[in-house]
Order: structure tokens, then sequence, then C-alpha cells
């Protein structure tokens, strides 16, 4: 159970806040909502108060004697202000402390989330951008706004994203405040303007013009880092193989079929990466041939006699090592990924050295984890030999916990 403190902007995205709250209450965490005066306007103090179970005040004038505006901040576990207008991120910013939200916001310690949603031009404007890197250096994560139908007729960048989303989100920086060695606030700030490359989703390497083999998995770990990263401000790159996921808010999407394209795109993708993270399944061998033609069970045109012949892909992540090794760049952090059925970590060990990775997440499948589930369990092993253990949790929150191990190396 934890603290959370959510802020709602005046917008009328504040209607999903209630779902939000509706998430973290079940998920058992004791939540004050704490909205804008003008947010009272959209969502109605009785609505948070019921939902939250908790009394609700938007200033500084309500018990005074509990000295709220600075304890409020102070006890929280985690400050999630969703919608953030451009109104709120500019006062957040500028460290304006007028009412109760942006008293709170000065006096908390704990990790900041802001989930904005306005309309894209005051999303795009140069002083809502000047006001997210404000925050973000300071340590705050700032969600990349989805796009999509916005207020009105209009549609663009600037949607507030799905509750679900953000609560998956908020528990990933819950986790890892409570993993992370240093503070939170440093390991987020660590990323943001960084350059991440992430390979996500499952290779398929065709046989014919209608089969191929492929592997189970879906994309979600990868969509995890993905979204994970993009809301610690860092400049985010998917090499998606065959994902069917929505595209995660501010993350640029490249997608590939096979091992050659991920092979291709992951090399040119990470020449100027600061770190690399492979969670793709990439098939190891691909049919020596393919058919132009599909293959039938009998009659004229090719078949398939017998065994199907293979062979070898590109190893994308060694290969990527060794271009880092002769050409850089040096400080580049790469990370690979393990799937195995058996959960044998001197084998691991070895397999991080053989591919020249700096971390190895290791992770067994089956059993209701791995492909496919929401959850994942996982030991990061480290080149000097450390081990750290990351109990099951939702995928956001694991990649939460490697984001931390990549920034405690990027400096
Ligand atoms: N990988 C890669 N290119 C390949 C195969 C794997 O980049 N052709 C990457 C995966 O994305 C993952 C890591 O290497 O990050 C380990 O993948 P894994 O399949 O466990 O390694 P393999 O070398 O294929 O070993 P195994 O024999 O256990 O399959």
């Amino acid at each position: 159970m934890a603290r959370v403190i959510l802020g709602v902007g005046a917008g009328i995205a504040a209607y999903k806040a209630c779902e939000l709250l509706r998430l973290l209450k079940e998920a058992g965490h004791r939540v004050r909502v704490v909205p804008t005066p003008d947010a009272l306007r959209f969502v109605g103090e009785p609505t948070w108060a019921a939902l939250s179970g908790e009394p609700v005040a938007a200033d500084v004038w309500t018990d005074v004697a509990d000295v709220p505006h600075v304890r409020l901040g102070q006890s929280a576990d985690l400050v999630l202000v969703a919608p953030a207008t451009a109104d709120v991120l500019a006062r957040a910013a500028a460290g304006l402390a007028a009412d109760l939200l942006t008293a709170t916001l000065l006096t908390a310690r704990c990790p900041v989330m802001y989930a904005p949603a306005m309309h894209t031009e005051m999303w795009e404007h140069p002083a809502t951008q000047h006001n997210v890197a404000t925050l973000r250096t300071r340590g705050a994560l700032v969600v990349e706004p989805a796009t999509g139908r916005l207020t009105g007729a209009d549609s663009g960048k600037g949607r507030l994203p799905e509750p679900a989303e953000l609560f998956a989100l908020a528990e990933s920086v819950l986790s890892s405040r409570m993993d992370a060695a240093g503070s939170a606030a440093a390991s987020f700030a660590a990323m943001a303007g960084r350059r991440v490359v992430v390979s996500a989703g499952g290779t398929r390497e065709e046989l014919d013009p209608v089969r191929f083999l492929g592997n189970w998995s879906t994309g979600r770990q990868g969509y995890a880092f993905a979204r994970s990263a993009a809301a610690r401000g860092a400049e985010v790159t998917v090499v998606a193989a065959n994902v069917e996921l929505p595209d995660p808010a501010g993350v640029k999407v490249i997608r590939v079929v096979s091992a050659r394209d991920m092979h291709a795109a992951m090399l040119d993708e990470a020449r100027t990466a600061d770190a690399v993270v492979m969670t793709a399944a990439v098939a190891d061998f691909r049919p020596a041939a393919r058919s132009g033609q599909k293959i039938k069970k009998d009659g004229p045109g090719p078949r398939v006699p017998g065994p199907i012949a293979l062979t070898e892909n590109p190893d994308i992540l060694a290969d990527l090592a060794a271009r880092r090794a002769a050409h850089g760049p040096a400080g580049q952090v790469l990370v690979g990924f393990a799937a195995e059925t058996d959960l044998d970590l001197t084998a691991a060990q070895a397999k991080l050295a053989r591919k020249g990775c700096d971390l190895l997440v290791v992770n067994q499948v089956g059993g209701g984890l791995g492909f496919g589930a929401g959850d994942n369990e996982a030991v990061v092993l480290d080149a000097g030999g450390g081990q750290t253990p990351i109990p099951r949790r939702s995928k956001d929150a694991l990649a939460s916990v490697v984001w931390d191990l990549v920034a405690a190396r990027l400096g």
C-alpha cells in the first residue's frame, strides 16, 4: 500500500482521472485527490470524495491547523497529476504555490509524475515544451500525451493516455522507488534527453508467401520499456517485429518482419544511441530457401518433401556489441534478454559474456510468465558478475527497474 496524491488539473480529461483513481484504490493504495480549484468545474468534490474515501480540498485554507499544503507532499509516496494542463505544468516549472496542488508539488520529495492533456497547439508551444524539459531535468516523469481525438472537432497529439496505461506506469514508479538504490528523481533525470532504442516482438522467417517460422512474443515487454523510457524524457525508437499493440505515445516505431530486417534497423538506429535494449525474440535460423509460390502438399509446384533446411541468422546483440567495441559510441549501455525454460544462471552469465552486452535480463518462460503475460519476473546479470533479482511484477514495473540499472550506468 502506498500513499498517492492524485492531482487533477482543469481539463476535460479530468473525467478519466475518476477511472485512474478507481484503479489505484483497487490496487490497495491510499489516495488523496487534490484538484485545482478550476478542475472542480469539470468533476465536483463529492465525486472525488466518494471514490477516494478521503477528504478533498483544492485550496490551502481548509483544515489549516493540519498544515495540509506542506504535510500532503511530505508524506506522499507518489504525486501523480492527471490531467496536467499547460497551466499546471507552467506553474509547477515556475515553482508557484497558490493552490493546494502546486504547494504539494513544491513540498513533495517523492517521485512526481505528470500526465499532460491539452490541445496540440498548447502542447507544442515552446513555453510548454520548455516547462516539460525543466520538470524532466529536475527528475519528474512527464508522460507523452497520446494522439487521437481531442475535445471538439480537433484531433492530434494531446490526449490523456488511457487510465490503465497511466496506472501501469504509476505502479512501475512505485516499485522502482522501492528497489532503486539511489533516488528515483536522479534515476529519472539521468534518462532525460537520452536516445534509446528498444527492439520488441518476435521475428518471422518466411517459408513461402503464406507461411513463416515464428515465436510467441507479443512485444508487450518491449513496449513497456519504450513507454517507461519516454516518460523519463528519453527520445525513444522501437524496432517492432510483428507487434499488434497500439504504438506507445511519443515513441518512433519502425516496423520489421524478419531477423535480417531487424538487424539492419537496429544497427542503423543504435549508431548514436545511449542505451539499447534487445527484448525481441529473434529467430536464430531461417529457412535456407523461400519459395516464391505457396508450397503445395501435392500436385505441381514447389513441395517440401522432407525436413526444412535452415540457415543461421545474424546475432543482432553480438553485432551491436562488436560494433560498439570497434567504433563506439563509448559509454553506450547494451541490454540483452534471455527467455529460458530453465533458469540456469551460470549458463546465462556465459551467454552475457558471449554476447558482449552489459546487462542480461534472464527470465523464465511458462507458468503464466513471459510471452503474452501481463507480469514478468527476472534476474538481471551484469558483466561484473552482479545479480539483481526482480520479483514478479507488471512488465512496466520490471522495465522501470531495468531502466534504473541502465541510468546508474549512464551516470
Ligand atoms: N538475439 C539477437 N539476435 C539473434 C538471437 C538473439 O540479438 N539472432 C538477442 C535477443 O534479442 C536477446 C539475446 O540475444 O536479447 C539472447 O537471446 P537468446 O535467444 O536467449 O540467445 P541465443 O544466443 O539465441 O541463445 P539460445 O541458444 O539460448 O537461443
